[in-house]
Parts: C-alpha cells; structure tokens; sequence
C-alpha cells in the first residue's frame, strides 16, 4: 500500500505523478553554435529545480526558452500538459524575473508591484488587495510608498519577486535571482525565497552558477555544462553520489585518484590506486569488468587524518605529510603530500582547542589518512 504523503516531497518517484513541465529533446541554436543540445528534462509541481552550471553552459537559454522568450531550434516544451511551441510569453502560465530586476525607477514600490495587474486591467480593488497581501508577504509593507533607489539590494530583489508573483504564476522562471547580492544577503535570501515558495506552492525554476545556492535551495538540480545536463538529483544523491568526475569537481571539493579495478566483488569493489599508491575498499557493488580504468573521488571531509597509524596494510589508508594547513577557525584543512607529488585534501573539524597555543596537527608532520569504505565513490568518466 503506497502512502500519498511518502512523495509529497519527492513527486519525481511517485510512479503515478504527471510532471508539470516536460522538456522534450529540446535544441538552440544560435548560428552554427549549440547553445542547449538535445536535453530532456521533467519539473514537478511545488519543486523548486535549479540549472547550476558554469557561466555560458546554456542555463539562461533553456530558461528563456521555458518562458517563451527563445523559441527552440527542435524538441518540444509542454507546460501543464499544454505543448508551448506557439504559445506566446504572455499567454504561458510562467513569469520571469530577472538578474537585474529591472524595477521602474520612477514608480514606487507598490506601483512597480502592481503593474503588470493594471497592465492586465485588473480592478482597482482587487489590485490594491493583492498588492498588499504580497508586499506583505515579502515583509516590505512598510516601504510601499517607496522608490527603488530608496531600497537595500535585498529590498530590491524581494520587490521583484513580489512584482513575479503577484500575477499568480504557476511557474517562477528566476536567473539569477541573488547574484546581486553580497554573500552574507544571499544566504539570507535564500531562505526568504524558499520559505515564499514553500507557503505559495508555486513552481520555481531557478538559475545559478553558485553551487552553495543551488544545494541550499532545490529539491533537485541539473547540473549542467556545454548545453547538456550531466546529472539530474536531489543535492545529496549529488554531492555524495556524483556520476563524472565534471560532476565531482564542479559540486564541492573532491580529491579524485586514477585507477584499476582489481576485484570486482558482489557487494564491493577494489580499486589499485599507483598514485598514491594505495587499494580503495569500496563497499557497493559495480557492473565493471576487472582491469578497467576507473577514478576514485573523495570528498575532503570523508577523510581522517591522525598522528597515529589506524589500521594496517593499505587498503583505505596512506601515510603522508602535512604540506599546507589552512586554520578557518571552525575547521581546518591540510594538504597532505602522498607519494612523490600527490596532494590529498582533507577538512576536519576543529572541535578541540590547541593546547599552549599549539596546533594537534602541525606542518611537516608524518600523518596518517584514511576513509570508511563507504566514503569513496568509483567513476567511470
Ligand atoms: N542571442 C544569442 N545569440 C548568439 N549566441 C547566444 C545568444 N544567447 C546566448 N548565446 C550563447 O549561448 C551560450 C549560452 O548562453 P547562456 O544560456 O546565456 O549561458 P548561461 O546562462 O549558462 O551563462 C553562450 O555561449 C552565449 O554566448
Ligand atoms: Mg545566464
């Protein structure tokens, strides 16, 4: 018996749910160039789905394209169940708003919020109602009589999303929604921007190169790079679970090694690393054939670093010395030398004070390393 309630948070593994947009082999070209290549891609209603990618990977054409402002080369976009291909911007059920916000300058900030209602013909009263509940909503009631020039950066964005929202879109298109902001704001704003969509429900479609931002905010990420997507999943599945070595390096830190499979296991496989030379024990099993080239990837807070020697041989461990400590207060990082060249990059917390002044762990000193065997993950690209 399946309980609705198990994928009220996580629709894309209900069998039976319908995904509210549908990205179906859809292209841009811009001249010979491939701007989007050939992506498919499903969004679900209440989501909030981030394009994460490097600058110029295609984000904000596919972006435009949802919103009808790019018309695709080929494939379809179905919102809603509704093919969009000749559907107008205006006519979709989405709204836009954009990096720089483009509030009017010369209207206050409840006209700015207001206006694509009166531009809509909308009722005087009516207007007047949703513009304060929504002014509300983004905590700027008090500054309805305000000017853009009048605001804080972070006012400015909470009055564009109001001014977004206020028409009562299905779908939120944001690019770049904080990228204006200084870093101590964003984070702030992030959780404003998820509390908002959680209380309206609205769908939001969210594009940022911050990969912090996008693992704060979504329930899923595409990352994507050269016009196509290279993973599509819940920020854990991956941040602890990526698929290319791309995906490893672009989320987070990863410390990835070149190696062979030396046995392929039921429920593990064994990798021979040469560089550090060192046998990775990972406990889940891979369909691979023994001798294949592979890379290991090791995220730095998986590693443990200690002045004594935890366990023998050298499967999940190597011996190494501290090269470069990097003292962040709340945690540190070294760089351990392993082998002749190669730097393993590990995080720790630093819940101990020094004592006299003197760190637990010190540069040039012997160290040992080493990881659970569920920590490492095996990628095949
Ligand atoms: N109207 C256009 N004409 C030609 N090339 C474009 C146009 N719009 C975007 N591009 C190109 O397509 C690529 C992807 O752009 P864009 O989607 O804006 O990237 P992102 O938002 O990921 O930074 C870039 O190389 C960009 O120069
Ligand atoms: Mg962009």
């Amino acid at each position: 018996m399946v309980n609705a309630a198990e994928y009220e948070d996580r629709p894309w593994l209900d069998p039976e749910a319908e995904p509210f947009i549908k990205v179906q082999s859809v292209s841009k070209q811009f001249g010979d160039f491939t701007a989007v290549d050939s992506v498919d891609l499903e969004i679900y209603k209440g989501e909030l789905f981030c394009l994460l990618g490097g600058s110029g990977c295609g984000k904000s054409t596919l972006l435009r394209m949802l919103a009808g402002f790019e018309t695709p080369s080929s494939g379809s976009i179905l919102i809603d169940g509704v093919n969009m291909n000749d559907v107008p911007p205006y006519e979709r059920p989405v709204n836009m708003m954009f990096q720089s916000y483009a509030l009017f300058p010369h209207m206050s900030v409840e006209k700015n919020v207001g206006y694509g209602l009166r531009r809509d013909g909308v009722a005087v009263s009516e207007i007047e109602q949703r513009v304060q509940e929504m002014l509300a909503m983004v905590e700027l009631s008090q500054f309805a009589k305000r000017k853009p020039h009048q605001l804080s950066g972070g006012q400015k964005q909470r009055v564009a999303l109001a001014r977004a929202l206020v028409k009562q879109p299905k779908v939120l298109l944001l690019d770049e929604p904080l990228g204006a902001l200084d870093k101590r704001l964003r984070e702030q704003t992030q959780y404003e921007l998820m509390n908002i969509q959680e209380q309206l429900g609205v769908t939001f479609v969210v594009v940022t190169h911050d990969q912090e931002e996008a693992m704060t905010l979504s329930t899923r990420i595409a990352v994507m790079d050269t016009g196509r997507f290279q993973q599509i999943g819940t920020p854990t599945e991956i941040y602890e679970f990526p698929n290319s070595r791309l995906v490893a390096n672009f989320i987070g830190n990863a410390n990835m090694f070149e190696g062979r499979v030396v046995e392929n296991g039921q429920d593990h496989v064994i990798v021979e690393s040469r560089h550090p030379e060192c046998n990775f024990y990972v406990d889940h099993g891979m369909s691979i054939a023994e001798g294949s080239k592979v890379w290991v990837a090791l995220r730095p807070e998986k590693v443990m670093i200690s002045k004594q020697q935890t366990a023998d041989g050298n499967t999940n461990t190597v011996k190494g010395m501290v090269h470069d400590i990097g003292y962040l207060g709340g945690t540190s990082t070294y760089r351990v030398k392993v082998g002749d060249e190669h730097l393993v990059e590990i995080t720790s917390p630093n819940q101990l004070r020094p004592k006299d002044g003197n760190p637990p762990i010190d540069w040039d000193e012997e160290v040992y390393l080493s990881w659970e065997p569920s920590s490492s993950v095996v990628l095949v690209k």
